[in-house]
């Protein structure tokens, strides 16, 4: 069953706590916090002060994606404000095994994001730590990107070695997801789809959009 997880990147932030909300009543069951620090990735959003804001609001699960180096500074202020999951990229740090030990010491869910360049197989010694890989469909630092189709076989990498050592892990995408491209991540193994501008910006709106984004992933 595939799952929608919300970018809030590309809510409308004078009305963030409406829009988190919004999504909560479409069924989601969480929504992704694009941290962004302009210096792994050519972009700045928000740190912890988003997470903070949200948590009181609402009882999903909220992913903090952290675009962020070094990822290990910042472990503690997001287990803090509330995240639930952390997301630290495989390319942000020399010391991800120790990152991902921190985070599960900490009570929160661990994963690890792979920008498009990064092979599959550099998860190979982390992959038992962590119980959701986010396979970066676009290179990170901003919203409405088009869906690099060459990532694919990754998704099926990354579903292949799950399944071979019997793992309980998701596989998230994130970048350029819409009707056409989700069924292409769903066929290749994704079961969570991180959308942002195809929720947020659709004229339909958003309840409407999530809508037809699992409509049309259904029918792989
Ligand atoms: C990294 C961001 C975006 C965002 C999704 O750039 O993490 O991928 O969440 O953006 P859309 O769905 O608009 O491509």
């Amino acid at each position: 069953m595939v799952k929608i997880a919300p970018s809030i990147l590309s809510a409308d932030f004078m009305r963030l706590g409406e829009q988190v909300k919004l999504v909560e009543a479409a069924g989601v069951d969480r929504v992704q916090v694009d941290v962004m620090d302009g210096r792994f990735v050519p972009n700045i959003t928000f740190g912890t002060i988003a997470v903070r804001a949200l948590r009181p609001l609402t009882r999903m699960v909220l992913e903090a994606h952290l675009m962020v180096t070094p990822p290990e500074d910042f472990i503690e202020a997001f287990a803090a404000a509330g995240a639930d999951t952390i997301i630290v990229h495989q390319e942000s740090t020399p010391h991800l095994h120790r990152v991902l030990e921190h985070i599960t010491s900490l009570g929160k869910k661990p994963a690890v994001a792979l920008n498009p360049s990064t092979p599959a197989s550099t998860l190979t010694e982390v992959l038992d730590m962590v119980k959701l890989v986010l396979v970066m469909t676009v290179n990170p630092g901003f919203g409405g990107q088009k869906f690099i189709h060459a990532t694919l076989p990754k998704v099926r990498q990354v579903r292949a070695a799950i399944q071979n050592r019997g793992l309980e892990c998701e596989v998230e995408v994130d970048g350029g997801i819409n009707e056409e491209t989700i069924r292409l991540a769903a066929e290749a193994g994704a079961d969570v789809m991180v959308a942002g501008s195809s929720v947020y910006d659709a004229p339909e709106g958003a309840q409407e959009a999530i809508a037809r984004l699992l409509a049309s992933a259904q029918t792989t």
